[in-house]
């Protein structure tokens, strides 16, 4: 697999950001688009999805990335497997998925190793924004799972904190979970477990 080479962060606050994304013809996109599907926000280069999508073949699953580059080339992967259960949007998450996504369509979310952006003024930036925890709590049906994990702890505690805030959401347990419940690590979770550090880990119930 040729790897694109693009810049390592983008400001999602900057002005070309700013325009949410049109939803696709989802009939166009999946070959089954009445099957349950699964949202990866801040998806990166995608390989996390291309092998849910090829263990999961009676899911949908769907990226959200503002990298361009890196959909584009996500996109080419999955044709060169002939996957018809996965799809990646260039989008900004925090503007895009009500544009994007229709009330309880979805059953699962992710969010992976979100950009930590460290320093106090730029943490604005960070994904995981009321307004975002928001719009999942529209987005997931009742009974829907939210995935949170990151290699922070301050980034952890801050989206574990936002989220058990809402009414709609409940932490599966109080304490980090050990294991990732789910079969595949990203890109960002296999390079911090390898160099042995923690990660930080909360399952959440929409209720
Ligand atoms: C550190 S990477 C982690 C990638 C992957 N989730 C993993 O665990 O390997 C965070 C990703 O989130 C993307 N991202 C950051 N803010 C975003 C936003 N507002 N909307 C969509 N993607 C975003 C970044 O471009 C980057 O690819």
């Amino acid at each position: 697999m040729a790897i694109v080479r693009v810049r390592e962060h983008v400001n999602p606050l900057s002005q070309k950001y700013q325009a949410p994304a049109s939803p696709p013809d989802w009939t166009q996109i999946y070959a089954q688009p009445e099957q349950p599907l699964h949202l990866d926000i801040g998806c990166g280069r995608g390989r996390f999805l291309l092998r849910m999508a090829q263990l999961q073949p009676e899911r949908n699953f769907l990226g959200l990335e503002i990298r361009e580059p890196l959909v584009e080339q996500a996109n080419r992967w999955r044709d060169e497997l002939g996957l018809a259960n996965l799809h990646y949007i260039f989008a900004n998450a925090n503007n895009s998925l009500r544009s994007l996504l229709s009330p309880s369509t979805l059953e699962g979310v992710i969010i992976q190793f979100p950009d930590p952006w460290f320093k106090r003024r730029h943490q604005k930036r960070r994904v995981v924004q009321p307004g975002l925890v928001a719009d999942l709590a529209v987005c997931l049906q009742p009974g829907g799972y939210l995935f949170i994990q990151s290699d922070v702890e301050v980034v952890a505690v801050e989206m574990r904190d936002r989220l058990a805030e809402h009414p709609a959401f409940e932490a599966t347990s109080q304490d980090w979970l050990r294991q990732n419940p789910l079969p595949v690590a990203s890109e960002r979770e296999c390079s911090t477990l390898e160099q042995g550090l923690p990660v930080y880990r909360t399952l959440f119930t929409r209720l």
